[in-house]
């Protein structure tokens, strides 16, 4: 009786849910389109205009608000805000979700689209958001041990309690979304916050030991058999230097050095992870990712956060956490391009959730959606930023926002490509459509602005073929030249330039471009500090 009844009140939750659901706009989902895969938002492809949010702003509804003008200022689509597991969950399973109400509604009236960082088990390695109940229990929900025994602030991976609280709590977030989000204002959830091993490479202590000398799982054994061609040179290593053993403990499949320690940890975070992951797609299936802090200069796992979601673990990720869409990099090392690529490696999509706010970010977005069909781009601590109309930011995601009905249509085709340029790369050149593209810096001519004698500001495009002869070129402080590669003994010359803006994704001449603006047709060029997108049509002759 007791059984059926509570069967009845959950079919009647599941019903409530799934009616709610099927009257709000559709969920948002990822697809595929070529190469890319495309986030779609109120059944269309959407491209992240994104900031994110310093990590206590949230937790005041002024300053939330203020965040969101700014926000709206920048020319922001989306902005990226924490759900903090301790003020949701102040008492064991008595839930507040007044915070995120705020947000919603504040991101709702400022025209924004929302990604909610769910800081639950871990934020930066560490376990600040857990619960002051969770903490003070401390032997109900153990936290990671070192080798020598000494305790640090992080849950530990290996123990049930952790994760069936922070499961619980991440499940109610999602049914609250389910229930709530009746403008599908949150587009994406992010899974903990920068995951990763800090002091050690692998958590110790009974559970950890245990599960370090057991069998690896057979799931993981027959990922790493069907995609042993593929997989990450790193890991194929570690599994190669075994002898590509298919049974045994972990030491015994990928060794017992800090990497191999490290995939063991990866492999357990994913789990634990995939879990909680699993759980809230049920509940309200939105897309959902994980986001990592890099493995830069020269450190080893442990001293940078190891195990995180990291490009060279995207195969044990991927195996233990098929749950989560893909893994995305906080990029706060120098080297932008090179993350860049290593993230949009293997189908997984880029999107950069976090990059040190600088005035290069312009320049850097515009990289990462010509470069490599990024899904988003978002630098931190957003509401920082001063005279917001005035940054370089607004400038550049004023003309990505105009580009992006037509960037949604030809993402995955290869027929855009991204610039980046400075006093170390002066020149870059452009393979694309027959043609060669030779983008210089704005300072290399020679008369541009005197100031490049100090250093130079990076500057950079976003190409675009719309044609055979007929290309967009937008960004900063460039000068192109252009070639055709496939015809020989042919000169190319510029039959055109004319300076465009696109409105509701038709594009409008501004004005035609000659003369010194291209240098007597020499040209096309933007000078450096001014913003526009550029139409060029090309000729050839001999
Ligand atoms: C990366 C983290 O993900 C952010 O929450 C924040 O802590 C920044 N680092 C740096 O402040």
């Amino acid at each position: 009786m007791k059984a059926m009844k509570m069967w009845n009140n959950r079919m009647s939750c599941v019903l409530l849910l799934a009616t709610l659901m099927s009257i709000r706009a559709e969920i948002p989902a990822l697809r595929q389109q070529g190469t890319a895969t495309q986030l779609v938002v109120d059944g269309r492809p959407f491209l992240i205009l994104g900031g994110e949010f310093g990590n206590s702003t949230a937790a005041s509804v002024p300053r939330l608000q203020i965040g969101c003008k700014k926000a709206q200022a920048l020319g922001l689509n989306t902005i990226l805000v924490p759900v903090y597991w301790d003020l949701i969950e102040p008492q064991a399973e008595q839930f507040d979700f007044h915070l995120v109400d705020e947000a919603l509604q504040s991101a709702f009236e400022h025209g924004l689209k929302l990604v909610l960082l769910w800081f639950g088990s871990w934020k930066n390695s560490m376990s600040c958001y857990a619960p002051l109940w969770i903490k003070e229990d401390y032997k109900q929900y153990p936290r990671a041990e070192t080798e020598s025994g000494k305790m640090m602030e992080m849950l530990s991976t290996f123990n049930r309690n952790n994760l069936a609280a922070d499961q619980r709590a991440f499940v109610q977030l999602m049914r609250h979304l389910a229930e709530h989000d009746i403008h599908q204002t949150v587009i994406m959830v992010q899974v903990e916050n920068e995951i990763g091993m800090l002091g050690s490479a692998r958590e110790y202590g009974p559970e950890a030991d245990k599960a370090y000398l057991s069998a690896v799982p057979e799931t993981f054994i027959r990922y790493l058999s069907h995609n042993k061609q593929t997989l990450h040179p790193s890991l194929h290593r570690l599994w190669k230097a075994q002898g590509f053993k298919t049974t045994g403990n972990w030491p015994e499949i990928f060794g017992n050095d800090v990497f191999a320690q490290e995939v063991f940890m990866a492999y357990h975070y994913g789990m634990y992870v995939q879990k909680i992951a699993q759980a809230g797609k049920i509940t309200y299936p939105i897309p959902l990712y994980v986001n990592a802090a890099l493995n830069s200069r020269d450190r080893k796992p442990g001293e940078y956060p190891g195990a995180g979601p990291l490009a060279h673990l995207i195969d044990v990720w991927r195996a233990a956490a098929p749950a989560i869409d893909f893994i995305a990099p906080d990029i706060y090392d120098p080297g932008f391009a090179g993350w860049c690529a290593q993230y949009q490696a293997a189908g997984n999509p880029l999107f950069i959730p976090e990059i040190r706010l600088a005035e290069s970010n312009a320049v850097h977005a515009l990289y990462a959606f010509g470069e490599h069909d990024a899904m988003g781009f978002s630098p931190f601590s957003i509401e920082d930023i001063d005279q917001p109309e005035q940054h370089p930011l607004a400038k550049s995601y004023r003309i990505l926002q105009q580009l992006s009905p037509l960037l949604v249509r030809i993402q995955g085709k290869q027929k855009t490509k991204g610039v980046l340029l400075d006093n170390t790369q002066k020149q870059q050149e452009i393979v694309l459509n027959g043609y060669k593209f030779t983008f210089s810096h704005g300072y290399t001519l020679p008369w541009e602005n005197p100031k490049h004698k100090g250093s130079w500001e990076e500057t950079g495009a976003l190409l675009i073929a719309l044609s055979d002869t007929e290309y967009l070129i937008a960004g900063t402080g460039i000068a192109v030249t252009f070639e055709n590669t496939d015809k020989k003994g042919f000169t190319t010359g510029i039959g055109y330039v004319d300076e465009v803006e696109f409105i509701n994704g038709k594009m409008h001449v501004v004005q035609r471009l000659s003369g010194d603006q291209t240098h007597q047709g020499r040209h096309l060029r933007i000078p450096v500090g001014a913003w526009s997108i550029q139409y060029v049509k090309l000729y050839d002759y001999q």
